[in-house]
């Protein structure tokens, strides 16, 4: 099969958030530091009522719905997640009853976790799949999902929730690259969650991030390298093989000084970088060694100043949700793509080439590439994912703001009751979106019964 890739995309999000800059004064830091320091607006966040499978079921349906797909034509369905509820039993089972009406079983494909990584490797093993002898014509569904949830302290404003669920197929709107896909995995404890009992994960925040640095650092060099050999990388900077470059996303910030140290990469590689243009100001640098800069202050403001405008044209659009909802883990990458597309139009979208990078701790990441279609005919594939992603700032609008101290008390609900079987939520129903799939029940064999708004 050629031009394989996603077809369609779906997002979903929690109807309710947390406003970051209420968050800094009930939280009693600095008034500034999740909303500059970590570049962080607003959080979404679930009650009791939502659970891994709920997001899930809900971002599955929405998709087949808009799309037109019948569940027949699915033959293969992979979660990644790392919003583990069941030690045995998959998310992806649990998405098998929207497919009983259609009698269709026969859909390959279990959950995958690894943190925020879980999503790309569900991503690459369905492309895997439409490419391999094992493929047989149907369409391969890839789901992203977590909730995110952090003790209190000072990782908790960097949470969110949400899911992308992605159709992946031949002729596709969205191709991706073959030949260039790049990973660094490596063995190290940046954030893990030892504790079966609770949602909350452990975590080294310094660490984690220059693991992330360190892994970005890994992946650009091993993609340049491919995409030089693949012929997309041309002239002698990486950074215009991308229209676009998407990363994980756990706070903006970190993401704004990650397209910055791909600028500083591209400048230690070039053997005659040009100090009047896109490298001015950088000339104290030649020298320096990347594993020496991942907290060295002066190297990141020279980065960030030098990178500012490539950072506004290439990545900052690809920012709305996570600014907006925050680290949705493994769906945080893909919901940088669909804000990718939200801020294009069918004419500036086509033959654009997007650059990603998803980390997830642990650790295992990726680089790959991913370039839309130039088929702009009306009621196409790509006019279609286009025009799906068209309302997702008005979506993101229409939420409910919940005061902090609420936020506080849902927390506390999850904390004592994720577990519990008998258990009937108690948190709003009415609140939801409508088409949400909600909990309704945990019976005392912890079985669970499931709702749609
Ligand atoms: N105004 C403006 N900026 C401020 C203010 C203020 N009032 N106060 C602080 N800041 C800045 C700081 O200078 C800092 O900037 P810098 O990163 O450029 O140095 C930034 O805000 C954050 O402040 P810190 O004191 O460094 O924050 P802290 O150490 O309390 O927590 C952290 C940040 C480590 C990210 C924490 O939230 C965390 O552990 N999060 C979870 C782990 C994580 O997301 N890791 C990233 C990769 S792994 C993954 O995806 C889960």
């Amino acid at each position: 099969p050629q031009e394989v890739g996603i077809l369609a995309l779906e997002i979903y999000f929690p109807s309710q958030y947390v406003d970051q800059t209420q968050l800094e004064l009930f939280d009693g830091v600095s008034a500034g530091k999740y909303t500059v320091g970590l570049g962080q607006s607003k959080m979404g966040f679930c009650s009791d009522r939502e659970d891994i499978n709920t997001l899930c079921l809900t971002v599955v349906q929405k998709l087949m719905e808009r799309n037109g797909i019948d569940y027949g034509d699915i033959g293969r369905l992979e979660v990644g997640t790392e919003t583990i509820i069941d030690k045995s039993k998959s998310a992806k089972t649990v998405l098998m009853q929207l497919f009983e009406d259609s009698g269709n079983t026969d859909v390959e494909g279990v959950d995958t976790t690894n943190a925020c990584y879980g999503g790309t490797a569900a991503l690459f093993n369905a492309i895997n799949w439409v490419e391999s002898s094992s493929w047989d014509g149907r369409y391969a569904l890839v789901v992203a999902g977590d909730i995110a949830v952090y003790a209190t302290g000072n990782a908790r404003c960097t949470g969110g929730a949400g899911a992308v669920a992605m159709l992946v197929g031949p002729d596709a709107p969205l191709v991706i690259d073959r030949g260039v896909r790049s990973s660094h995995m490596q063995h190290v404890y940046d954030f893990y969650k030892p504790d079966m009992a609770s949602e909350y994960p452990t975590v080294d925040g310094k660490l984690s991030i220059q693991c992330y640095l360190h892994a970005l650092d890994k992946c650009y060099e091993r993609f340049t390298n491919k995409a030089i050999a693949a012929g997309i990388r041309t002239g002698n900077s990486t950074l215009d093989v991308g229209d676009a470059f998407l990363f994980h996303s756990p706070y903006c910030k970190l993401v704004q000084k990650s397209f910055a140290r791909i600028l500083l990469n591209d400048f230690l590689r070039d053997s005659s970088p040009d100090f009047s243009g896109r490298y001015a100001g950088l000339e104290a640098l030649r020298d320096i060694k990347l594993e020496d800069t991942y907290f060295d202050r002066a190297v990141e403001n020279a980065v960030m100043t030098a990178s500012k405008e490539l950072f506004d044209v290439k990545t900052k659009q690809a920012l709305l949700v996570a600014n907006q909802v925050g680290n949705m883990y493994t769906p945080s990458l893909y919901g940088g793509l669909a804000s990718f597309i939200s801020g294009q139009t069918l004419d500036s979208i086509a033959r654009k080439r997007v650059v990603l990078f998803s980390y997830g701790s642990g650790l295992a990441s990726s680089m790959f590439s991913l370039q839309f279609s130039d088929n702009k005919a009306a009621g196409g594939a790509l006019e279609r994912l286009v025009n799906s992603l068209s309302d997702l700032k008005q979506r993101l609008e229409s939420r409910q703001c919940v005061r902090p101290e609420d936020f506080d008390s849902y927390m506390k609900l999850r904390e004592q009751t994720h577990h519990l079987a008998p258990y009937t939520p108690v948190g709003s129903v009415s609140v939801l979106f409508p088409g949400t799939w909600y909990l309704s029940e945990v019976d005392s064999m912890h079985r669970r019964k499931y709702e749609r708004r």
